[in-house]
């Protein structure tokens, strides 16, 4: 059985599929994504797809997939992949929630204190041979203990975006879809409607999934109600915030500054205005890339491979 492995991963999960004496066809690059044409092409001959975020598993592609057995991403989200044809086809498909859920905490807060501090302009401004001397008011930023922390999306991460910040004294609001009763009773977070979260938080942090319901789901009207002095981070997905709208509020000091680590089209350009900015953060979507957990993530797939060939339920199994 033949197994396309969209990126070049680790020789020890390689060998994984070359212990079961399976046929890999591995795309060898570790930073370019198997372009769209050739993984069209080379999953019609395909009985698993081991994938990633900045695949395109589309309803042609899993059509013409006639031998598809099992899809696995390595990855929490899979908006990228269209859930519903593999469904319709029987065919699975695994994700590695649960894993990643500490390293994407850890980042969303970096990015949280790196904005509020200022971190990356300092950094440049030394860099640029603009520090002269200790300045009363240089690069000054936001206070982040005390400071209310309004998190969209409360689900794993949210929950442990919300046990860092205890240790900083912020107050904390949720947003979701439903209501969670843990947040609420072990971490203290109070529920709000999302026009309240918003006008009343310091730091707005986004990890609601991509989703139609959560399409631009922050946009001008949105950043308006935002106070001056609020920072918003995303390390969801990028379609959740219109990002010329994020532009406006940023230049225009709307919002104090924004922390990314993913954008409407990745990678973003480098000429892309939000990057032409002082108060933006911009990371090239490492939410979970610490070593440990992105070696955990690939095991988990490829396990999901290998339970998926041999017909077994996926222990992280997305369709309904
Ligand atoms: C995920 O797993 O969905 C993350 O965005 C990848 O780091």
């Amino acid at each position: 059985m033949k197994v396309l492995i969209t990126r070049k991963i680790p020789q020890s999960i390689v060998k994984l599929f070359e212990d079961s004496q399976l046929e890999i066809h591995m795309w060898e690059h570790e930073d370019e994504p198997m372009p769209h044409e050739l993984l069209l092409k080379e999953s019609r001959q395909a009985d698993a797809i081991f994938t990633n975020v900045s695949d395109r598993i589309d309803r042609e592609l899993i059509q013409h997939a006639e031998r598809l057995k099992v899809i696995s991403t390595m990855a929490v989200g899979f908006n990228n992949i269209d859930i519903a044809e593999a469904t319709r086809r029987g065919i699975p498909v695994g994700h590695t929630p649960d894993v990643l859920t500490e390293a994407v905490a850890d980042l969303t807060f970096s990015l949280l204190l790196s904005s509020a501090r200022r971190v990356v302009e300092g950094m440049n401004y030394i860099k640029a041979g603009q520090w002269k001397s200790w300045g009363p008011m240089l690069l000054t930023g936001q206070k982040v203990q005390g400071a209310t922390l309004g998190i969209i999306g409360m689900g794993r991460i949210g929950e442990g975006v919300a046990r860092r910040a205890l240790g900083f004294d912020m107050n904390l609001l949720y947003f979701n879809r439903n209501r969670k009763v843990h947040a609420e009773q072990r971490l203290g977070a109070k529920y709000k409607d999302l026009d309240s979260l918003l006008k009343q938080s310091d730091f707005i942090v986004m990890l609601a999934p991509s989703t139609p319901e959560t399409y631009k789901m922050i946009g001008a009207r949105e950043f308006s109600l935002m106070k001056s002095n609020a920072v918003f981070i995303n390390t969801s997905r990028g379609a959740n915030v219109d990002e010329q709208a994020l532009y406006s509020a940023l230049k225009d000091g709307k919002i104090w500054a924004a922390g990314l680590d993913v954008f409407e089209k990745e990678p973003i350009s480098p000429d892309h205005p939000l990057l032409q900015l002082d108060n933006v953060i911009a990371l090239p979507h490492i939410g979970s890339a610490n070593v440990e957990t992105r070696m955990k993530m690939a095991e988990i797939a490829a396990v999901h491979i290998l339970d998926g060939l041999l017909g077994k339920r996926l222990t992280h199994c997305v369709n309904p």
